[in-house]
């Protein structure tokens, strides 16, 4: 597998999305800029662009979820780091790389519901909503795409290809 010659999405295209959507986050939250969970490891590009259009009052501090693909599930989840800022009383922003089956996304929700935030929203670079399978709706949507596995920008196969600043699609050798 290789990445795709050309980007499904330009730097440029991304770089731009990122400030429109920073500007709709600004607008979404009146009474004070949100604190921004960045869901590691592939959010994290985005979240370094983000934060920095948010504007420099923006906090910053993050999550992880892994999940183990055994041969009798599609997936368990389980998150192996935590935020140190506590979120109670704190308006949360999940920051996501890709929602896809909905599952990660799920399980972090669920987690940071239980702190008791003030407010939760989950905002997404990418959205592939034609393979949910659990019901969530990111608040916040950079890209929706089509299924297609992607790579770049933080997103990795294999951990590879998460340094490409744009995003391609991950195709099979040709030849
Ligand atoms: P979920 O299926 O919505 O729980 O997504 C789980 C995780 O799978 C995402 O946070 C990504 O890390 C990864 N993932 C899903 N789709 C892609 C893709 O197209 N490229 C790279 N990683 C992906
Ligand atoms: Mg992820």
């Amino acid at each position: 597998m290789q990445p795709s010659e050309q980007p499904l999405i330009e730097e440029a295209t991304l770089q731009q999305r990122i400030a429109e959507l920073a500007q709709e986050v600004q607008r979404a939250y009146p009474d004070g800029l949100p604190l921004c969970l960045c869901v590691l490891k592939g959010s994290v590009f985005f979240a370094a662009d983000f934060v920095r259009h948010l504007g420099p009052g923006a906090e910053l501090d993050f999550i992880r979820a892994r999940s183990y693909h055994g041969v009798h599930s599609s997936g368990t989840v389980a998150l192996t780091h935590t935020p140190e800022i506590d979120l109670k009383d704190r308006p949360v922003l999940i920051l996501e790389d890709i929602v896809d089956t909905g599952r990660s996304a799920t399980v972090i929700l669920d987690w940071v519901a239980a702190q008791n935030p003030a407010s939760l929203r989950l905002c997404t670079l990418l959205d592939k909503p034609s393979r949910r399978e659990v019901d969530v709706t990111p608040d916040f949507t950079g890209f929706t795409i089509p299924d297609h596995f992607v790579i770049g920008y933080g997103l990795d196969h294999n951990e590879r290809y998460r340094a490409l600043r744009a995003i391609y699609v991950l195709e099979p050798i040709s030849k």
